[in-house]
């Protein structure tokens, strides 16, 4: 598979300041480049993961995708040319400018701009938060995932799957909406039919569902929550969605499932609908005229997602987790 993680995104904006606060104080990035047109924010142990641009339109932005090596770049490159995609061999300033060994750039079928690297520099330092958290999920399954919203997407479908290499997770047909991993991660990209194309929102995953919980409370004490607090049926994903200043979103999670690359098979899901909460997530997909979310079916839950270190074993037994165990 080429492309093995979402690494980074850039995202112009003329509300730099704003940005900055927000980048912060909500969502606990560290603020490391500061010029008058230009922020840089890091999230783990990597140089840079999303950055702040003030001299572009503010729809510009460019979705920065992993591959592992030099040979992998040259292959993806030689491949997307030969499907007549235009390719750009980046310069080294630019490279200099991403952190990144090297980067080639190209556009996907609604015209974002994408970009291929690989060789990731360090920090020297260690993340520092912008506020108390616990840090962000990020490593192999990479800085988050992106959903996106594209007018044709058949052909959006095709460009990510057969070009890129990316797997389909789960998909709905009436709206057409796909998932799609690259990693153990439930998914990087999501797309969604959709007349008005954008970035939807850019998924950040804490390590504690208490700084999802308090990321809640500063998002709703600002008036910032778009989306309601609630737990995803396809990821698992507790999360909840803040307005970002710009016109995209931020899901802030906790508690993601991981898929089994090797083994997964796609599954058909009939529902958008979230085991509970995430009121006004069709909205804001689909604008304001959409109607809510239909009540899902009843009795529906999964498991809580949990990684060593952060959880703790109550004693007893559980009954409906025992039953589940029988029945399979
Ligand atoms: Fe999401």
């Amino acid at each position: 598979m080429a492309v093995q993680a979402l690494g980074y995104l850039g995202i112009s904006t003329q509300n730099i300041d704003e940005w900055s606060d927000f980048a912060t104080r909500q969502i606990g990035l560290q603020l490391v480049d500061r010029t008058t047109s230009c922020r840089a924010f890091r999230m783990d142990d990597r140089r840079q993961r999303i950055i702040v641009d003030g001299e572009h339109p503010d729809f510009e932005r460019f979705f920065g995708w992993e591959v592992a090596d030099a040979e992998n770049l040259d292959a993806l490159a030689g491949k997307l040319e030969a499907a007549g995609v235009t390719v750009r061999r980046e310069p080294a300033s630019l490279s200099d400018q991403r952190f990144v060994r090297d980067l080639i750039s190209f556009r996907d079928p609604a015209g974002n701009r994408l970009e291929a690297f690989y060789g990731p520099s360090l920090a020297a330092t260690p993340f520092v938060p912008g506020r108390s958290i616990s840090g962000f999920r990020t490593g192999a399954e990479g800085m988050g995932h992106v959903v996106l919203t594209v007018a044709d997407f058949e052909a959006a479908l095709a460009f990510y799957r057969d070009l890129l290499g990316f797997q389909i997770s789960d998909y709905m047909r009436n709206p057409k909406i796909c998932f799609l991993h690259v990693n153990a991660r439930h998914h990087s990209l999501a797309l969604f039919e959709n007349p008005r194309q954008g970035l939807h929102h850019l998924l950040v995953e804490l390590y504690s569902l208490d700084d999802v919980g308090q990321g809640y409370d500063i998002a709703r004490a600002a008036d910032q929550v778009k989306v309601s607090l609630g737990r995803h049926y396809n990821d698992y994903m507790t999360s909840f969605y803040m307005q970002t200043p710009s016109n995209f979103l931020i899901e802030y999670g906790w508690g993601g499932r991981q898929v089994d690359v090797a083994t997964w098979r796609p599954i058909e899901m009939s529902t958008l609908a979230s085991f509970w909460g995430h009121e006004g997530l069709r909205q804001s997909i689909r604008g304001d005229e959409a109607p809510p979310m239909p009540v899902p079916p009843e009795g529906r839950r999964a498991p809580l997602q949990v990684m060593d270190g952060n959880y703790q074993r109550l004693s007893g037994v559980c009954p409906w987790w025992d039953a589940m165990v029988a029945r399979q």
